[in-house]
C-alpha cells in the first residue's frame, strides 16, 4: 500500500502514511505553457491511498489526474477537506447542487471515499461508491484540554454546529451552548445569544469551517462586549479566505486553531490519526 498526495495535501498525506506504516509515492507536478497541469507518479503498489483536499478548480483537476494516474492499482480516496459541500441543494432555480457534481466526478476510478467533517452528512450520498466521514470533535476536545482553560464554555455559532460542539464539550465535561446566526450576505452575519449568557469566563467557539471569519468575528465581538474573559476559535477546516485572520484578530480572538485538512500556519492538530483508523476498518 502506498500513499499519493496532491501538492497542497502533502503534510497530511505523509502523516497518514506514517500512521499506516505505508510509503509515500513521489509525485512530480508541473504545468504546460498554457497552464494545464501535468503530473507523474512513481512506482505504485496494489493499493494506493490518494490524498487531496478539494480547495479550488486546480485542486480538483490535480485530484482527478492523480486518481487516473493510479488506475493500475485499487484507489482509496481521502479528501481531507471536501470543498463545494456548502452548495448542497438547489437554493434557487437554475443552481447546481455543487456537492453532487463534485462527488460524482470524484467517484470515478476509486473504490471508496473517506472525508472529514463534511458540511452536511447528506452530501456523502452523492458519491457512487461507499463514502464515509470522520468527526474531529474528539481531537478538538483534546486540543482544548491542552489550553488549560478553567471551565471553558464550548459555544457553537449556530444550531448547525451545535451537535459538533456537544461532542467537543463531552470530552472535558464542559458546558456547551449555541448562538443564533442570521446570514446577511456572503461576508456578513448577525449572531445573537439564544438563552444563555452573558458569559464571563473563557469561551471557545467551535465550528466546522472558518472561511471569511465573519461568523466567529461577530460572535467574538458580541461575547467580549458582554464581558467574556477570553475568546478562542477552533475549527476543523481553516480556509481563512482573504483577510479572515486579520478580521478574527481584530475582533479580539485570543487564538485561532484549525486541523491540517487545509495546511496552514494555524494548523495545530491533525486529522491523520482518525483518517488512518477509518482506512484500516
Ligand atoms: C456555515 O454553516 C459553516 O458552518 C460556517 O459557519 C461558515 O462556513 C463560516 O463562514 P465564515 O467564516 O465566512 O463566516
Amino acid at each position: 500500500m502506498k500513499v499519493a498526495c496532491t501538492g497542497r495535501s502533502r503534510a497530511i498525506g505523509a502523516r497518514i502514511a506514517e500512521h499506516l506504516g505505508a510509503g509515500v509515492v513521489e509525485t512530480s507536478l508541473s504545468r504546460f505553457p498554457d497552464g494545464e497541469i501535468y503530473l507523474r507518479t512513481g512506482l505504485l503498489d496494489e493499493t494506493t491511498i490518494v490524498v487531496g483536499s478539494l480547495l479550488s478548480g486546480d485542486s480538483l483537476v490535480e485530484l482527478l489526474l492523480l486518481i487516473d494516474a493510479c488506475h493500475r492499482s485499487e484507489v482509496l480516496l481521502v479528501i481531507p477537506y471536501l470543498g463545494y459541500a456548502r452548495q448542497d441543494r438547489e437554493f434557487k432555480p437554475g443552481e447546481p447542487v455543487s456537492a453532487r457534481a463534485m462527488a460524482r466526478a470524484l467517484s470515478h476510478g476509486v473504490s471508496r471515499v473517506v472525508t472529514v467533517n463534511v458540511h452536511k452528512e447528506s452530501v456523502l450520498s452523492h458519491f457512487t461508491v461507499p463514502a464515509s466521514q470522520v468527526n474531529l470533535a474528539p481531537e478538538v476536545g483534546d486540543f482544548i484540554k491542552g489550553l488549560n482553560l478553567e471551565d471553558p464554555l464550548i459555544l457553537a455559532p449556530d444550531s448547525g454546529a451545535a451537535p459538533f460542539a456537544a461532542v467537543v464539550a463531552s470530552q472535558g465535561g464542559w458546558e456547551c451552548d449555541h448562538l443564533e446566526k442570521t446570514r446577511l450576505s456572503g461576508k456578513e452575519v448577525r449572531v445573537e445569544p439564544r438563552k444563555g449568557g452573558p458569559w464571563t469566563g473563557d469561551v471557545v467557539l467551535v465550528d466546522d469551517i472558518i472561511s471569511t471569519g465573519g461568523t466567529l468575528a461577530s460572535a467574538a465581538r458580541m461575547l467580549l462586549s458582554q464581558g467574556a474573559k477570553g475568546v478562542h476559535a477552533i475549527c476543523v477546516h481553516g480556509l481563512f479566505a482573504g483577510t479572515a485572520l486579520t478580521l478574527l484578530g481584530s475582533a479580539g480572538i485570543a487564538q485561532i486553531a484549525a486541523s491540517d485538512t487545509i495546511e496552514g500556519p494555524n494548523s495545530r492538530y491533525s486529522a491523520a490519526g482518525p483518517l488512518a483508523k477509518a482506512l484500516s476498518r
